[in-house]
């Protein structure tokens, strides 16, 4: 199969890339990743009868883990085209378009949860702080806030430089990854082709190390945060290239 040539001009982050991210992201473990969220939130006191949201949720694929389990789960992202998907896929879950750093719902949740480093668009300080405070208004007493984040040695090991080609399923990718040492961000340009035609995004990621996630969570109000090595649970540190966050 042949398709066409890179288009001069990117079209906005996660707008055209919805109608391939699936493909794209096949192979990935969501399942398991929810498993793992909600076992380690347990530990920490989840309220097992609160429902659960997830933040950044995209076209979905980690908010139908919670689903399928029995979860009364929402979904939230800023990209409409994403939550076009995911609506499609799950039309008994609420879908919120809204941005995570304002967003006010009409819901307190037992467990918000975001996945696949939604968060590391979130590009300063003053965004992540604003974000992990609307979660925080959003999170019944003892409710947990879970999810994972790259930090700056996965964003330079993963992103410096590298090129990431091939097909998944009728979609043609070649990610192009770009770290740059004086600004600390992470930029990929995504060129796919795919049964819709071919599009370039570009998608920009700050890393958090876990000395900056234990210090804007707990700015926020979090009292508790503990930074994990994903599947073993044991304690993160600044080498890990991907960690998972649990506050209450
Ligand atoms: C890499 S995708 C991950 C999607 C999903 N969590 C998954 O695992 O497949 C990142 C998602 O974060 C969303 N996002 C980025 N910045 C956001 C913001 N400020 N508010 C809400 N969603 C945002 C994007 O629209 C996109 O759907």
């Amino acid at each position: 199969m042949t398709y066409g040539t890179l288009p001069a001009v990117s079209d906005p982050p996660f707008s055209r890339i919805a109608e391939v991210y699936d493909a794209i992201m096949a192979d990935v473990e969501y399942g398991d990743w929810f498993d793992f969220l909600v076992s380690q939130a347990d530990q920490r006191g989840r309220p097992a009868h609160g429902r659960l949201l997830d933040l950044g949720c995209g076209t979905g694929n980690a908010t139908r883990p919670a689903h399928e389990r029995g979860f009364t789960v929402d979904g939230l992202d800023l990209s409409g085209a994403m939550l076009d998907v995911a609506r499609s896929k799950l039309p008994d879950v609420t879908f919120f378009e809204a941005d995570v750093c304002t967003f006010d719902l009409p819901h307190r949740y037992g467990l918000i949860y975001s996945v696949f480093d939604a968060l590391n668009n979130l590009l300063d300080d003053a965004a992540f702080l604003a974000m992990a405070r609307r979660v925080r208004a959003h999170l019944m007493e003892g409710g947990v806030f879970a999810f994972d984040a790259n930090t700056t040695e996965g964003l330079k090991t993963l992103w410096v430089d590298g090129r990431a080609e091939g097909w998944a399923g009728d979609v043609y990718y070649r990610w192009q990854h770009h770290f740059d040492e004086t600004t600390g961000f992470a930029s990929v340009e995504a060129y796919c082709d795919g049964p819709q035609g071919a599009f370039t995004e570009v998608h920009t990621e700050r890393p958090y190390d876990p000395s900056d996630l234990r210090r804007l969570l707990e700015q926020a109000g979090f009292t508790r945060v503990d930074v994990l090595r994903y599947p073993s649970a044991q304690p993160a540190e600044d080498t890990d290239e991907r960690v998972w966050v649990f506050a209450i």
